[in-house]
């Protein structure tokens, strides 16, 4: 039939064009004034006068006549078009009356909470830790964490050749000196800081510092290849062995409580002498062998120590003869999750709220 159109979602059936505009007009405001809510009112958007909506199909459709009729009918769709999009404004309008005034404020809905924010757990234990040590005379530094080889290796009495430099997996940066050799890095510990403070500084120093570390490490639950670092360090006249184990004791006491046992072993660092490390008896269990915190053994390791080694006090420009420090560097993670029992390392970097939110 020539008056006929067929539209993309037509049924086939082969009405005249008046009579399909007539019955797409009907269909169209019936539906219209039986939505009641913005989403069906969107549903009838998307049927009707959306992209693919019946009456945009419909004078789309217009096209396909033959030329004679053309006008007629899409004058006759155009003004179905307008018809109901005007219906369609009235319509949303009534739907919104309906539901409220705008921006009415219902006084019995419960109170919209703010989110609070909070410390980092590192942060947090950073600064417990500085604060131990601040209480007992500490001043907190700070240095730079992109260091020369120089005070990361050298001046902590760890030569070229040493094989001491194989403990740490280092980030070189592109740099070279004037022998072509790469001698700016990320520093793999904070002791670097030892030599800067003595060298700006006349003893007696008694200082921590706390900061980012970077070593060139896979990661897995105890090794992330960026971590924090506490160094602490004592240097005057007259300072013993005794005088590190009773400031590590009394850090242990504070930051893991009064009933802290401590444990010192020797261990080996280029820079000190003689050196120990230091562990704090498990405060999870009483020797559980199936204790996820110490594994079974009873202690855990907290950081290593020792008596600065007369060669780095001499590199400082202290005479050794009249000068004795020692020194201590922790690892921030590890105390963390020592006193909070987190068992993966990874936890603390990937900004999860559910756990982050816990501290
Ligand atoms: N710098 C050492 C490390 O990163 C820790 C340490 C610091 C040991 C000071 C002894 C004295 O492992």
């Amino acid at each position: 039939m020539s008056d006929s159109v067929n539209t993309p979602n037509g049924d086939g059936a082969e009405l005249s064009v008046e009579d399909r505009i007539a019955a797409v007009r009907d269909a169209a405001l019936a539906a219209l004034s039986a939505a009641e809510t913005p989403d069906s009112l969107q549903e009838w958007r998307n049927r009707y006068i959306g992209r693919s909506g019946e009456v945009t199909l419909l004078l789309r459709g217009v096209g396909s006549l033959p030329a004679e009729q053309r006008a007629e009918f899409g004058q006759a769709a155009n003004r179905l078009k307008n018809e109901v999009e005007a219906a369609f404004d009235q319509r949303e309008a009534e739907v919104k009356a309906a539901s409220g005034p705008v921006g009415a404020i219902d006084v019995s809905l419960p109170g919209r909470k703010p989110t609070e924010g909070r410390l980092h757990p590192i942060t947090q234990t950073v600064r417990e830790i500085t604060v131990a040590f601040g209480a007992m005379g500490f001043q907190t530094f700070e240095g730079p964490e992109v260091e020369l080889e120089r005070y990361n290796f050298d001046a902590m009495n760890i030569p070229f050749d040493h094989p001491a430099r194989e403990m740490f997996d280092t980030f070189w940066l592109d740099r070279v000196d004037e022998e072509g050799d790469r001698n700016i890095l990320l520093r793999t510990h904070t002791s670097p800081m030892q030599a800067r403070i003595m060298e700006s500084h006349e003893p007696p120093i008694r200082v921590v510092v706390p900061g980012r570390c970077y070593r060139y490490e896979a990661t897995d639950a105890s090794h992330e290849w960026h971590f924090n670092q506490v160094e602490v360090m004592a240097v005057d006249e007259g300072i013993t062995f005794a005088d590190l184990k009773g400031t590590l004791y009394e850090f242990a006491r504070r930051v893991f409580g009064p009933e802290r046992k401590v444990r010192f072993r020797c261990d080996f660092f280029p820079f000190v002498e003689p050196g120990v490390d230091l562990a704090v008896d498990c405060f999870n269990c009483e020797g559980d062998p199936a204790c996820r915190i110490c594994r079974g053994s009873g202690w855990l390791e907290i950081l290593g120590a020792g008596m600065v080694h007369p060669e780095v006090l001499r590199r400082a420009g202290y005479d050794p003869e009249r000068y004795t420090g020692f020194a201590a560097g922790m690892g921030v993670e590890r105390v963390a999750m020592l006193k909070h029992g987190i068992d993966d390392i990874r936890h603390f970097y990937i900004n999860d709220l559910r756990f982050l939110s816990q501290f």
